[in-house]
């Protein structure tokens, strides 16, 4: 049976979960979220949201007050009360390999399957090794009572934290991979407002459906480190990324985002992206196809030790008793994720080198005092920079960048800046004084 407005449940409540069961009662379903960390859970059903992301509170907020939007860890409850459930759970990197580490998927459409006693379409969000929805559908119609009445489909999601909500409401595209009419239809009705919208959708089948995802988030990786790449080639001949990418930017054909030269990519997606997808496509025996993948990720982790040779040689080549400001902890701006964090990995390497290394965030000082507790944190910027012999500039959130280069060199024991993201101002940092660097661009 098609249903006019299905009731949804949305399995993980992590960035991407908590996003999609709050957007989708915003758009007037009927949507419960289920999580096995309790926390969580009671932390969303009182209306607050574990994680950094601009304007979600309100959203939940209003969500809840609607009466369309709760949350349970129970998933006896989450098979009664929908029809379509979209699973969210994360494919992090496995603990002794590149692969993607598939456990909670497993386990989250597994304890779901079982309570799964009349028709119902689980829809895959997370993102996965090619071939798991076909692993999955097998798997679901051995457990559920309902057996082949139950479907897969896979709806991957594009979504970039920090943007979480505009990219939900309004993305790019919707990709549906489905392998059955029933299940396009009651996708489709899942996403009635955004198709009005004239959404770009593309109908295809389960493979391609997960291809998608990897292929994209593999072709951002590869743009910002094709940028990086030129980076290391103007280092070694005294030209400037900046005004190479900025020059490059202009074809149309090229674009200018994701060219924005630095200190690489992080965070839970890219990095374990090109990793899982390098190893898949080696286990399907196409492994040369994508081997370039390899090499991004390389050029990606030498740009941190590249900062790092970049403040070493400011302190005259060495870095023990040097005092470092790093401002930003974050993988990127309006975040509050350290997953795989570019500027975390530099302060740790260079607190290694023996530097006493001054860590500040605007948001992510909690997570990062838990995963490194040896590094040292300030409470705000300008304690973070005093007496400082380099500042480096490693997340680039507008509180730094927006900063004075007069006022914060009264606070700094020597004007010596090292710019990580290619966000400063130089010329204003060079006429007061500081002996600014950056990635990729001439001293
Ligand atoms: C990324 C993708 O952009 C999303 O489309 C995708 O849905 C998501 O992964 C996912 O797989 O869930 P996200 O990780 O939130 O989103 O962050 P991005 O905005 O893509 O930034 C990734 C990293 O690249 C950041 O560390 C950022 O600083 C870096 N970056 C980005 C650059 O170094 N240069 C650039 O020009 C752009």
């Amino acid at each position: 049976p098609i249903i006019e407005q299905p009731r949804m449940s949305v399995i993980g409540t992590g960035y991407l979960g908590a996003t999609h069961a709050i957007c989708m009662a915003t758009l007037g379903y009927d949507v419960v979220g289920v999580d096995v960390d309790e926390n969580k859970v009671a932390a969303l059903q009182s209306g607050r949201v574990p994680f950094f992301e601009p304007g979600l509170p309100e959203l939940l907020r209003t969500a809840l007050d609607s009466g369309r939007l709760r949350f349970t860890t129970d998933f006896a409850d989450a098979a009664a009360s929908a029809d379509v459930h979209f699973i969210c759970v994360g494919t992090p990197q496995a603990k002794d390999s590149p692969a993607a580490d598939m456990q909670y998927v497993d386990a989250a459409v597994s304890r779901l399957a079982a309570h799964l006693d009349r028709p119902a379409l689980i829809v895959g969000k997370s993102t996965v090794p090619i071939g798991t929805a076909d692993r999955l559908t097998t798997l679901v119609q051995e457990i559920a009572p309902a057996g082949t009445a139950v479907q897969l489909a896979w709806n991957p999601e594009f979504l970039r934290e920090g943007y979480a909500i505009q990219d939900t409401l309004r993305p790019d595209r919707l990709v549906f991979g489905v392998s059955s009419d029933w299940a396009r239809e009651q996708l489709s009705r899942c996403y009635t407002a955004l198709l009005a919208a004239e959404v770009p959708l593309v109908v295809t089948d389960l493979a391609t459906a997960e291809l998608v995802k990897v292929a994209a988030n593999s072709f951002l990786a590869t743009k910002i480190s094709y940028i990086n790449a030129m980076a290391e080639v103007c280092e070694a001949t005294g030209a400037d990324v900046s005004l190479l990418a900025r020059a490059l930017s202009y074809d149309s054909r090229i674009g200018g985002r994701f060219l924005k030269p630095g200190l690489g990519f992080g965070g839970g997606c890219l990095p374990k992206d090109i990793r899982a997808f390098a190893y898949r496509a080696e286990e399907l025996g196409v492994g040369q196809a994508v081997a370039f993948l390899r090499e991004v990720d390389s050029i990606n982790v030498r740009r941190r030790h590249r900062t790092v040779d970049i403040v070493r040689d400011l302190v005259s080549g060495n870095l023990a008793g040097a005092r470092i400001a790093c401002l930003g902890a974050a993988f990127k701006p309006n975040s509050d994720d350290i997953r795989d964090a570019p500027a975390l990995d530099v302060a740790r390497m260079l607190q290694q080198e023996g530097a006493s290394v001054t860590v500040f965030d605007p948001e992510a000082m909690d997570n990062a005092r838990r995963a490194y507790p040896q590094l040292s944190y300030a409470d705000n910027l300008v304690e973070a920079v005093l007496d400082a012999d380099v500042v480096v500039l490693l997340t680039e959130w507008d509180e730094f960048t927006d900063a004075n280069p007069e006022i914060l060199g009264r606070l700094v024991s020597s004007r010596r800046i090292v710019d990580g993201r290619h966000a400063l101002n130089a010329d204003a940092y060079r006429s007061a004084g500081w002996e600014y660097r950056a990635l990729g661009r001439p001293e």
